[in-house]
Formats: C-alpha cells, structure tokens, sequence
C-alpha cells in the first residue's frame, strides 16, 4: 500500500442520504479526510446537480453514481450534462450493450474542454447484490454472477470504457482478463464486524485492496454507524 493520501482518496463514501442537509452533516463529521464522496440517485433526485457542485468547490472527488441505462442517445445527452457538471467518475449499465456505453464516451467528448476534465467512465456488471437465484430465475441469464460479471466487463473494455463496478471477488480475474490498468470500483465492502445489509458477496476494505481493487465504495458501515468518523478512522487504521 503507497503513501496514506493514496489509499484514502480510494475510499469512496457513499453519501446514500434522502437530502443535502443529512449528506452535509456527514461531511461535517468527516471534515479534512480527504476521500471520495459518492452521489447516488436517491441524494442527487432530492438534492440535484448545485450538492454536486458544491462537493467540488469543498475539493473533493465526485462519483455521481447514476447507473445510466437507457437508449444510445438519451446516454449520450446525459453523459455530456454529468461530464459539464466536473465529475471525476460516472457510471451506465453495460447491460444497456456496446452502443449505449460508445455513445456515453461520445457525450462525453462532446463536453469535455480546457476547464472540464475527462471523468473515469465506468460501467455497471451485476449489482453486488445479485446473487445466482436473481441471474438464473428472474433476470433469464443461465451460468454463475462470476461468468456474467466477466463477460460484461469484457464488453465494456470492447466499448472503451475505463473500467467496472464489480465485486473484490470478481477483480483478478477483470485485471486479468483486460488488463491491470482497466479500473475497478468495488462496492459489497464490509469492515470485520459490519451488519451485511442486502450485499451478497463481500470482502473487507483490506481485503479488497489486497485483491488489487483501484476503488473501494462504503456506505452504511460508515453512514449508518453511530460514529462515523470513528469507523472511517478504524479503516483508515486498519489499512495503514
Ligand atoms: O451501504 P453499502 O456499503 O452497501 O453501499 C454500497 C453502495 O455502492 C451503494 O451506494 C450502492 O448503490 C452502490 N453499488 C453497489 N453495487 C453496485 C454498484 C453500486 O452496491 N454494483
């Protein structure tokens, strides 16, 4: 593991909150920690794109996790309206096919000039949620989550996306298959001791980075827990 800085700003919180206020007052509990902060639909629905903005001028790296899904331009127009807002990585559904996530890189080019970095393009494989029983019986695809993941990753590499969102268990064989520098976020993290929630296949911050991970998302072990800043700590503890 590199210099502190290095891991902390993989960590990336997910600020899963109904409204800014609730959202700011964790970032009040964890002031000068300088990971990254993770808007998901249910805060940006309520809080839009100025709580965006607002977490760049604080500094910090954004992920504004939408999971765009829809047809290649309606992708397009939505991938250049997050790329203009400054974020520094989003994410559509591979399941959407090769198009749609193209037309999410072309949106993308469309926006991006001297004051816009171009953000990290992820795409979305199987929720970390999804287990066998979701794949086989309801979504109608046979074989195991892993097999999935793998060929959806593939695709998205075929797509030129950077990289997925996808379960540690899931990251040597995606580093493997596409290659070291195509990047993974993996959300299903659970500190030794944390509740599971509905994550169905997990792997401690630790872990997840011995696996090779770039990014680690982390939600309710640290915004549901009494003492978030506490628990941030104890990560940042045992990672050191
Ligand atoms: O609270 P928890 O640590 O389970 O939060 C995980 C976060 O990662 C949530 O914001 C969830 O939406 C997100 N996520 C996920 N699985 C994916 C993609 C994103 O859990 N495949």
């Amino acid at each position: 593991m590199g210099k502190r800085e290095d891991f902390i700003g993989r960590i990336i919180v997910a600020l899963d909150y109904p409204s800014a206020d609730e959202a700011e007052s964790l970032l009040n509990q964890l002031k000068g920690i300088p990971c990254y902060m993770k808007v998901g639909m249910q805060l940006f629905y309520a809080a839009g794109p100025s709580f965006v903005l607002k977490l760049k001028e604080q500094g910090y790296k954004v992920f504004l996790d939408l999971k765009m899904h829809d047809i290649p331009n309606t992708v397009k127009g939505g991938a250049a309206s997050i790329a203009r807002l400054g974020v520094d990585m989003f994410n559509v559904h591979v399941a959407g096919g090769i198009t749609m996530m193209e037309s999410a890189l072309e949106g993308v080019d469309q926006a991006v000039n001297p004051s816009i970095p171009k953000p990290i393009v992820i795409g979305v494989t199987q929720l970390t949620s999804t287990n066998v029983t979701t794949l086989n019986d309801e979504i109608g695809i046979s074989g195991t989550v892993e097999d999935s993941v793998l060929q959806y990753a593939k695709l998205a590499k075929n797509a030129g996306l950077d990289g997925v969102v996808a379960s540690p268990l899931e990251v040597t064989n995606i580093k493997e298959q596409n290659g070291e520098g195509f990047v993974t976020v993996t959300p299903g993290i659970r500190p030794i001791g944390s509740n599971m929630g509905d994550q169905s296949r997990v792997m401690t911050p630790k872990e997840a980075f011995d696996q090779g991970t770039d990014y680690i998302v982390i939600g309710r072990p640290i915004t549901a827990s009494d003492d978030p800043r506490k628990s941030m700590e104890n990560i940042i503890e045992e990672l050191k």
